[in-house]
């Protein structure tokens, strides 16, 4: 056992079998950049679900890769995505995060996507329905079919997920998930589901730390409401790890003992089954989603995760939860009361992830000394086999053409160990 020199700090950390990272894949503006333009315009993602657009006219909006989104059920019922942006000289066309277009907004008309800037005006199928004096101003030279939104690939799939891809002909989304989703689908996609809960935070971390904490269960260690109703029980190590083309990754099944945690205000679904359909009582499942969406199915709550970086160190993650559309008044009450006791902004487990990941971005900062970051464990694809973590950078090295541990081709150029040097090539 030695303290380590500078030298070994900056040269790797144990066997050179020992898969790592390089930390500036975390830390550095032109990687962060390149990821934009290659994983995020490039990837299918989850944007709402369509209980939160229950009806004709309803809109969300979001963010793709800095590209301003809007998500609007006609009034034919489909779901549409569009690029949230006016054709006429680039105004941002919805500003509210959700509403409806059955309201006028000011200057516009009922029912009609109205531009706030020179009042232009389209419906909810995207085309373009009135542009004030437009004769007088354009004469022949410019009609509004000439004009419309851009709209954008949307699909609803998987128990009612709406999913855009901002590419014109993206591999279709069935082939992009694959098998991926066969575990968790059948509970999604039994009954109709509902979104309960919907909180937003703008964390201090790179996004990708965010997904590897939803990845990786070594960390469990950290949650006692964890290390309690899970890895004290029977079949916790034994849970599997599956990786899928593309950069996903399942974890299987094993029944959480919510009343091993003794505490007077938590009893947890164990009293009333209220298991999502056909999932094992009180079972817990999770899908991972590249580049950064998470399912996690614990027994009466799903709980998504779904990432917009904003920067290499700063991310938007939308956290939703989600029951049966069916549940009884009480049923609703006692699933709300299931997942904000672990999953809520003051809940048992998020708080303490939330943690994990920003110590990590104090630890991990631009221009920060460089690290080799671990994701070496194997344990026969078993839960603390990180195998999802390798798998992710699989697929972030072949989309970036990088590799995730040698991010600026240093080691392909020498036979000896990298040595890492703070702050990236700009
Ligand atoms: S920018 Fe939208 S109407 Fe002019
Ligand atoms: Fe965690």
């Amino acid at each position: 056992m030695s303290q380590q020199s500078t030298l070994e700090w900056r040269t790797r950390i144990g066997s050179s079998s020992l898969p790592f990272v390089d930390s500036r894949i975390y830390t550095e503006r032109d990687i962060f950049d390149e990821e934009r333009t290659k994983i995020w315009r490039k990837s299918w993602l989850l944007v709402a679900h369509e209980s939160e657009l229950p009806e004709p006219l309803d809109f969300r909006t979001t963010s793709i890769a800095r590209e301003p989104v809007a998500i609007v059920r006609g009034e034919d019922g489909v779901v549409r995505a569009f690029l949230n942006v006016c054709p006429h000289r680039g105004a941002i066309l919805l500003r509210e995060p959700a509403g409806s277009l059955k309201q006028a907004s000011p200057s516009g008309s009922p029912k009609r996507i109205t531009c706030m800037f020179h009042a232009w005006q389209f419906d909810a199928k995207g085309h373009c329905l009135s542009i004030p004096r437009r004769n007088a101003g354009y004469q022949e030279r410019l009609e509004c079919s000439d004009v419309g939104l851009h709209q954008l690939a949307c699909e609803v799939a998987y128990g009612g997920f709406i999913w855009v891809h901002l590419e014109a002909n993206p591999v279709p989304l069935r082939e992009y998930m694959g098998k991926a989703f066969d575990d968790i689908a059948p509970h999604l996609e039994a009954e109709p589901l509902e979104v309960f809960h919907h909180h937003k935070a703008i964390i201090s971390t790179n996004y990708k730390l965010w997904h590897e904490t939803n990845s990786e269960f070594y960390h469990d260690y950290m949650h006692h409401f964890n290390r309690v109703t899970s890895m004290q029980q029977a079949g916790y190590h034994d849970r599997h790890y599956e990786a899928f083309p593309f950069g996903h990754a399942t974890v299987s099944s094993m029944e959480v003992k919510y009343t091993a945690y003794e505490h007077e205000q938590v009893n947890l679904a164990e009293s009333r089954d209220l298991s999502f359909p056909l999932l094992e009582r009180n079972g817990w499942k999770l899908l991972d989603l590249f580049p950064g969406i998470t399912l996690n199915l614990r027994g009466s709550a799903l709980r998504i995760d779904t990432a917009t970086p904003l920067s290499e160190d700063r991310v938007l993650i939308e956290f939703r939860g989600l029951g049966l559309k069916r549940d009884t008044a009480s049923e609703r009450e006692r699933r709300v009361r299931d997942h904000n006791t672990i999953w809520g902004p003051f809940g048992r487990n998020l708080p303490e992830d939330l943690l994990g990941v920003t110590n990590q971005t104090l630890g991990m900062w631009p221009g920060s000394e460089g690290l080799h970051v671990l994701h070496g464990r194997q344990e026969n694809g078993r839960i603390h086999d990180e195998i999802g973590l390798r798998h992710y950078y699989e697929e972030w090295s072949r989309r970036l053409g990088r590799s995730a541990s040698d991010p600026y081709g240093e080691a392909a150029q020498s036979a000896a160990p990298t040595p890492l040097r703070a702050g990236g090539a700009r």
